[in-house]
This record gives C-alpha cells, sequence and structure tokens, in this order.
C-alpha cells in the first residue's frame, strides 16, 4: 500500500494529470480479472468541486476515483479494502499556511492527505515562473514534515530546445534537491491536453506515434516512483 499526494502551490503545472496517468498506468499493471475492486484509487481533495476528469468519468475509468472534500473522507478513502496505490490530486493555494487549519477546509484536507502520503510528487514545468512557488512549496509545506519528494519536469515542449529543461534541471541541482529530481521529463504533447478536457487517460490512447511516445513517459515516470516508495 503507497500513496503518492501530488502537490505544488501554482496552479496549471499539470497535477490532475499526472494523478489520472499514473493512476491509470498503475491500474493498467497491477489489474486482474479476480479483483474484487480495482488496485488503484485516485483521490482530489479539491472543495471546489472538480475539473473535467473527475466529473465526467468516474464510472468508467478503469481504476476507482474518489472526491474527499469534506473531513475524514481521504483517510476512509486510503482505507478501502483491496486498494494497493493511492494518487491524490491536490488543488493550487493561494496563503502562506498551506496544510494548516488555519487556511479552512482546503488546509485541512491538504494536511490530512499529507498525513496519510509516503511519497510528495511535485510537477514542475520548464519555465522560471514557476521555480518560487515549487520552492515555497517544497519549503513550507513537504519539508516540515519530513516527506521523501520527488520532482517531475512536466510539459517540456522538445521543440523548443533544451535552455529551459536544462535551467530548470540547474536550479533544482542549486537548490540542492538534485536527488529528488526524476530522470523522467514529461513532454508536452497535444493529446495529453485534448485527453484530460475529455477525460481519457493515457492507457487508453489511439496507438499512433506521438500517443506511443506520450505514454512512454508515464510509463517511465511509474517504474522510477516505484524505485522510491
Ligand atoms: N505534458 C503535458 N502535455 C500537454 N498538456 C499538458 C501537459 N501537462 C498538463 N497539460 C495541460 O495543461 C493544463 C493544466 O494541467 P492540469 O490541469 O493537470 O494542471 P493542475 O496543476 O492540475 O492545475 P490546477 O492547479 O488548476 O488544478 C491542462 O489543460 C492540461 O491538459
Ligand atoms: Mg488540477
Amino acid at each position: 500500500m503507497a500513496t503518492h499526494i501530488v502537490l505544488n502551490q501554482k496552479g496549471g503545472v499539470g497535477k490532475s494529470t499526472i494523478t489520472m496517468n499514473l493512476a491509470a498506468v498503475k491500474n493498467d499493471a497491477l489489474a486482474s480479472p479476480t479483483d474484487d475492486v480495482p488496485p488503484v484509487l485516485a483521490v482530489s481533495i479539491d472543495p471546489q468541486g472538480s475539473a473535467v476528469w473527475w466529473a465526467d468519468r468516474a464510472e468508467d475509468l478503469p481504476f476507482m476515483v474518489a472526491d474527499a472534500a469534506t473531513e475524514g473522507e481521504i483517510s476512509r478513502a486510503v482505507n478501502i479494502p483491496g486498494v494497493r496505490h493511492v494518487y491524490v490530486d491536490t488543488p493550487g493555494w493561494i496563503g502562506d499556511h498551506p496544510g494548516s487549519s488555519e487556511n479552512g477546509l482546503g488546509g485541512l484536507l491538504l494536511s490530512e492527505a499529507l498525513d496519510v502520503s509516503d511519497l510528495v510528487i511535485i510537477p514542475i514545468p520548464p519555465e522560471p515562473l514557476a521555480f518560487q512557488p515549487t520552492v515555497r512549496t517544497i519549503r513550507e509545506v513537504v519539508e516540515p514534515r519530513g516527506l521523501p519528494f520527488i520532482l517531475v519536469i512536466n510539459n517540456w515542449d522538445p521543440r523548443d530546445g533544451d535552455v529551459d529543461l536544462t535551467q530548470t534541471q540547474g536550479f533544482i541541482r542549486e537548490m540542492g534537491w538534485g536527488t529528488n529530481l526524476a530522470n523522467t521529463v514529461i513532454r508536452r504533447y497535444k493529446v495529453h491536453t485534448r485527453a484530460a478536457a475529455q477525460g481519457v487517460v493515457v492507457t487508453e490512447y489511439d496507438a499512433n506515434r506521438a500517443s506511443l511516445q506520450a505514454r512512454q513517459d508515464f510509463h517511465k515516470l511509474t517504474d522510477e516512483i516505484s524505485e522510491r516508495v
């Protein structure tokens, strides 16, 4: 049983995309026809209600999905018998004390989710604007709890060349987080953006070249994460 929480203060960095696709790949690897319940659960703790992903596809995704928008629900969700891996999607936040009850329900839910997490997955796009929110996420939320974390560069477009990528990797190493940086870079593919809008996960993509490459990134990341929990 391992619980992963996907976290970054900054909005739009790929938290939901990464949550759903890691859940899909892991479920695909573990599911067996004799299971009573799917082995993987994805949980959203966004009290605002959820993006398209969660709302529309809950019934027919291959893995289980749940909303935990009230106190106590997260611990109930991760204790569902038969569930072996949990991926928690979180909203971005504004304010200085995330994960504390000072921040109302959002803070409380985040704190509960962190309490049950074994690994924090932190997506970061290869752009300087994302650096400071990522630093705050690690310094204010992750490090005080002593939680292991992995930084994943997401949404890199190889056609832009590797200047931004190298700069982002350099920044992470300068901060002393080189060993936390995933080797896998999740590339930007239009198929991910379209799929999110339709509530489709990587394991359901068509078998064309771009889709296979897009899927491969999530397979690599899943393997890398398995080595850490
Ligand atoms: N690797 C990628 N390739 C292409 N599009 C991507 C990729 N990662 C994320 N996106 C797109 O970027 C947008 C933001 O991603 P996502 O919703 O996963 O971010 P988020 O961190 O969950 O945002 P929020 O903080 O608002 O919840 C979405 O339209 C998504 O489809
Ligand atoms: Mg999201």
